[in-house]
């Protein structure tokens, strides 16, 4: 599918999906967040596909947001709407994708691009980085799970304050408090996410899958991640890459995972 909005690049089984509205430093509309869901499910339906990073193009910003242009004039109910799809199509759907995604925050990430960085399973940082939820300074709350996933990151006290002065912390800060787990130059961040990806690509993608159904779990309402552990756990068993794992250790030589 041609985009308009993006860039995704696929080569030794690392997905680079890049959102590309510079002039808007990136800021997500629907046409944007329809062509990131279409991107997102190509890559994790692609058995080549191993890790995916997600990030935005130019110096200064991954994303400044949800396009504030777009939903000024909406009512209470187009609101909803709003948030409701999008945290299906792109929020949640990335949080439950079986491939792992990496956020590289090169620049700003206000609003529903922190959220989106939040939603990836983890995320690297450029020390320029900027981050913050400043959706009460517009009279609005984040909508795209913002309330819910800086507070499992953060704590619930530190994700109250940011929220509530609607402030920006820097990549240092963001590090400090696990919202990022590395920081490093602009010029190195890309490299440092494909660094990370390789190591993760040397292991069972099944067993990935599973660990990540199980860890997300344990934040589902009405859900006991120990139960959903149990079960994966279980099934891992069942799986080609399982017996490649187990035998390889035992032969003592390197797995090379069927991924099945
Ligand atoms: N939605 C729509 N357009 C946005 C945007 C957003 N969230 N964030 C930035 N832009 C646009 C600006 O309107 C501007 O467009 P223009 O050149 O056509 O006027 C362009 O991107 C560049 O932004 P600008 O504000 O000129 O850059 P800056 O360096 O002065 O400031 C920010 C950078 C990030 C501090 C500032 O753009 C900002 O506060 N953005 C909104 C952040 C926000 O509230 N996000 C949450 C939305 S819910």
């Amino acid at each position: 599918m041609p985009y308009n909005n993006i860039l995704s690049e696929s080569q030794n089984g690392l997905t680079t999906i890049t959102i590309n509205r510079p002039s808007k430093l990136n800021a997500l509309n629907s046409a944007t967040i329809k062509e990131l869901h279409q991107a997102f499910k190509d890559a994790d339906e692609d058995k080549n596909t191993k890790v995916i990073i997600i990030t935005g193009s130019g110096k200064k910003a991954f994303v400044a947001g949800a396009d504030i242009s777009e939903f000024a004039d909406y009512s209470v109910a187009e609101g909803e709407k709003l948030a409701s799809d999008g945290q299906a199509l792109l929020f949640d759907f990335v949080a439950n994708l079986s491939t792992p995604v990496i956020a590289a925050i090169n620049g700003f990430a206000l609003g529903g691009g922190l959220e989106l960085a939040m939603a990836a399973h983890f995320r690297v940082a450029s020390d320029n980085a900027k981050m913050g939820l400043p959706e009460v300074s517009l009279g609005v709350i984040p909508g795209y799970g913002g309330t819910q996933r800086l507070p499992q990151l953060i704590g619930k006290g530190r994700a109250m304050e940011m929220i509530m002065t609607a402030g920006m912390i820097d990549a240092q800060k963001a590090l400090d408090c696990g919202l990022v787990n590395h920081i490093t130059t602009s010029e190195e961040l890309i490299g440092l996410a494909e660094k990370i990806a390789s190591k993760i690509m040397r292991n069972s993608s099944v067993a990935i899958a599973a660990a990540i159904t199980a860890i997300n779990s344990g934040y589902e309402d009405g859900e006991n991640g120990y139960d959903t552990e149990v079960s994966q756990f279980g099934n891992c068993f069942g799986t080609a890459d399982f017996k490649e794992g187990t035998t390889a250790f035992l032969e003592k030589r390197r797995a090379a995972f069927p991924g099945e």
